[in-house]
């Protein structure tokens, strides 16, 4: 059975994949765009290639499923309060458009954290924070903060559950696993596939807490 899967990094990290300065990723983490035909940097959609631009910024061990979508502040050159939705600033080739103002609105950087599931075409909206240990469902589209070890899904996300109860929670939080070199995380690797918390967080507080 174990043979069956193919390893979903296929060579590929999102360290090695990614090629725009505005996004900025941790370790481990991986895009696997089996079924959309795209690497990671076209997941982010409206990136703006500028200086000082919002960001995507995601976290270690992160898993995201095919076709997942990250909204940027760049197509805010749509504004709902102005007269016209019509973005005329960026297309600048046709004369009548001359003097139209830009309508790009940052809304700061979008922030995935650490050991974030993110489920197969999900929508995270512009400046969205999804907190370590989240896991957003397939076609969820966020558009709120998401909280640490928050299960949400649907259109608009809701949370359905927590993965683990507040004190364990706490504990996950506060050893970060996802910061242990590889040798602890070796040596955890049985307890690390497990529910045990706090077996977890004994071996931390026991080898590494004070180094
Ligand atoms: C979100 C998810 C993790 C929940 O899994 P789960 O904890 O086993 O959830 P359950 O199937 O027990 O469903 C719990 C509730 O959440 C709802 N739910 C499940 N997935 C949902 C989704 N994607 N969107 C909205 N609601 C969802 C269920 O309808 C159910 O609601 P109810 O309690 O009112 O009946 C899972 O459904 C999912 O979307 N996984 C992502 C799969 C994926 O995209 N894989 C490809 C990338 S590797």
């Amino acid at each position: 059975m174990d043979s069956f899967f193919e390893s979903p990094f296929k060579g590929k990290t999102l360290v090695e994949q990614v090629t725009h300065q505005s996004i900025i990723v941790g370790r481990y983490s991986y895009y696997s765009g089996y079924y959309h035909g795209h690497s990671f940097n076209d997941c982010a959609r409206f990136l703006l290639p500028d200086e000082g631009a919002d960001r995507l910024i995601v976290g270690s061990f992160c898993s995201i499923g095919s076709g997942a979508a990250f909204i940027m502040a760049g197509n805010q050159g749509h504004r709902n309060e102005w007269i016209s939705t019509f973005p005329f600033f960026f297309m600048p080739e046709v004369p009548a458009f001359a003097g139209a103002r830009n309508g790009y609105k940052p809304a700061g950087d979008t922030v995935i954290g650490n050991d974030v599931w993110i489920g197969s075409e999900a929508i995270i909206m512009p400046g969205i924070r999804i907190g370590d240990g989240a896991i957003i469902g397939t076609r969820a589209l966020v558009t709120r903060d998401v909280e640490p070890y928050a299960i949400v899904g649907g259109n608009p996300a809701k949370t359905i559950r927590k993965r683990f109860g507040g004190h364990e929670i706490g504990l996950l939080l506060q050893m970060r696993w996802w910061d242990w070199p590889d040798d602890h995380l070796k040596k955890a690797m049985p307890i690390m596939t497990s529910e045990d918390v706090t077996g977890l967080h004994r071996y931390w507080s026991q080898t590494i807490r004070d180094t």
